[in-house]
């Protein structure tokens, strides 16, 4: 699969991934744009393999330059995860989705969690942060939105624990870019689910 660090793109098997994560736990973060969650959770917990995933290769570059060695950058679409991840993941994030991600993610029958359920451990713990308005525009209103991103974790065998109100306060607060950048807007709000397998 590809890598890349800075400018520097590499190829990546299962083989050198157990080795780099040594036994660690593995976090994927999908969608992980220009990768400042991905750095702030490798710097945060050294004890873990942070590992980000974006289509965008341009997006991934800078940040990846300056990452801790606990950090990897791969460029694939959701729906194309490698094969060699297959079964590699504790937890997935994925914060602020948008486009075919956040299509996917809204249809229970979609390739998006085809893959995505098959790069999770069966114990995966899984958080989604998304913008409001885009549930709102998904599901002719948020609570709509909601119940549609609800339903699709639930034919996938998850079971939502958590569903939190993120307020401008919190957005700021958020090691993610675009958390930052959707705070600066007239009355911005998100929404957290946090759900487990069962
Ligand atoms: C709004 S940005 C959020 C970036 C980052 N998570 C953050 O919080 O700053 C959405 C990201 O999803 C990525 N994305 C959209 N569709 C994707 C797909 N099908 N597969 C992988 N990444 C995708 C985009 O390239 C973009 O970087």
């Amino acid at each position: 699969m590809e890598a890349v660090r800075g400018k520097q793109r590499y190829d990546l098997d299962r083989d050198e991934l157990d080795r780099l994560a040594a036994g660690r736990p593995v976090w994927l973060d999908i969608g992980s744009g220009d990768g400042r969650f991905v750095v702030e959770v490798a710097g945060a917990n050294p004890g873990v393999l942070s590992m980000g995933v974006d289509a965008a290769r341009e997006n991934v570059r800078p940040a990846s330059r300056r990452a801790p060695a606990n950090a990897i950058f791969l460029i694939a679409n959701v729906d194309k995860l490698d094969a060699d991840l297959m079964g590699i993941a504790d937890r997935v994030t994925v914060n602020y989705p948008w486009g075919s991600l956040l299509e996917g993610l809204l249809d229970g029958r979609s390739s998006a969690w085809d893959a995505l359920t098959t790069v999770m451990k069966p114990s995966v713990e899984l958080e989604l942060t998304l913008n409001a308005e885009t549930l709102d525009r998904a599901g002719s209103g948020v609570d709509a939105g909601l119940q549609m991103l609800c339903d699709a974790l639930g034919a996938r065998g998850f079971t939502v624990q958590t569903v939190q109100r993120l307020d401008r306060e919190d957005m700021r607060r958020m090691a993610s870019t675009w958390s930052r950048r959707l705070a600066f807007g007239r009355r911005p709000h998100a929404i957290r689910i946090q759900a487990a397998r069962g």
